[in-house]
């Protein structure tokens, strides 16, 4: 099994329905947390846990993304120029060093499993992780998907994050049956996609970070549509844990759904208090607009 994990899928063809007007004519991976796009989290992330290619599944939307990603020599003369070089700098590492980027367009809205199989020609025959850029994690010392990337290393099998969440909102979620025995521990007994309150089988929701082996994408290839009349992802890693171990890693950081409009305020508010720049001006700020 190779241990090493140097591909990464990135679904960002998603409506952004929440989002609305702003996603009209923007991608919701491009729009803003602090000072960048939500994307560049989740390839810094992904990055930070040892991937160098992504690959982004866009829909029509991709030419954003790629002008983002893309070298722009007029902005960094004009920024040497003026002796920017903080800016310079910054701009220059969008991309972290050593890392390249494919796109593949997802033409039609066929759900997140979909999305991901669009990928399969890019992942090839070896281990891939997934993120959901919306999905957006802060751990203080290791990011998620390193953390996911040492039990992969350990297990040698796939690694599903999970959070608990309340009760009321299980609907939203993929949600799994932890293993309870000293022998299933840690280990993914069941997962349904989207499941009625009263039918969830547990708190434990799937977040937007996955680590899979080679073993998922022909499961996928072959996945029936299911919930929504949609491919979904959940459904091929239900078939996947009829033939490996699939483990859970439960998140210890701060999960925020930037595909909606409260949840991007907050995590805007949250990120913007801790950074170095503007924190102690925005504490301010808000404990004036409070009081
Ligand atoms: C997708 C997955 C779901 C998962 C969720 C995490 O749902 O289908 O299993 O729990 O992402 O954000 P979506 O948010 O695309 O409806």
């Amino acid at each position: 099994m190779n241990l090493k994990i140097r591909k990464a899928v990135f679904p960002v063809a998603g409506l952004g329905t929440r989002v609305l007007p702003a996603t009209k004519a923007l991608p919701k991976e491009m729009l803003t947390l602090v000072d960048r796009p939500l994307i560049q989290y989740a390839i810094e992330e992904a990055a930070s846990a040892g991937v160098t290619e992504f690959i982004f599944v866009t829909a029509q939307n991709e030419q954003l993304l790629r002008d983002y990603f893309r070298p722009n020599p007029e902005l960094e003369r004009e920024l040497a120029q003026r002796g920017q070089q903080e800016r310079l700098k910054q701009v220059q590492n969008i991309l972290p060093r050593g890392t390249s980027c494919r796109y593949v367009t997802q033409h039609e809205p066929l759900g997140l499993g979909h999305a991901v199989r669009c990928a399969a020609s890019w992942v090839g025959d070896e281990p891939f992780a997934v993120l959901l850029p919306d999905d957006l994690i802060h751990q203080a010392d290791k990011s998620c998907l390193q953390q996911m990337m040492e039990v992969y290393q350990q297990q040698q099998a796939s690694v599903v994050a999970v959070e608990n969440v309340p009760p009321e909102q299980v609907s939203r979620y993929g949600v799994v049956t932890p293993g309870r025995s000293p022998d299933t521990a840690g280990k993914m007994q069941s997962i349904v996609e989207k499941p009625a309150t009263d039918e969830a089988p547990s708190t434990l929701a799937v977040v937007g970070r996955y680590i899979f082996t080679p073993t998922l994408m022909p499961l996928l290839a072959v996945s029936p549509k299911g919930a929504g009349n949609e491919i979904q992802l959940t459904d091929a890693i239900a078939t996947l844990l009829e033939k490996e171990d699939v483990y859970l890693y439960e998140l210890e950081g701060q999960r925020h759904d930037c595909g909606s409009a409260l949840g991007l305020m907050q995590a805007n508010i949250d990120y913007a208090l801790r950074d170095a720049t503007i924190g102690a001006a925005l504490r301010a700020y808000i404990s004036g607009l409070v009081r």
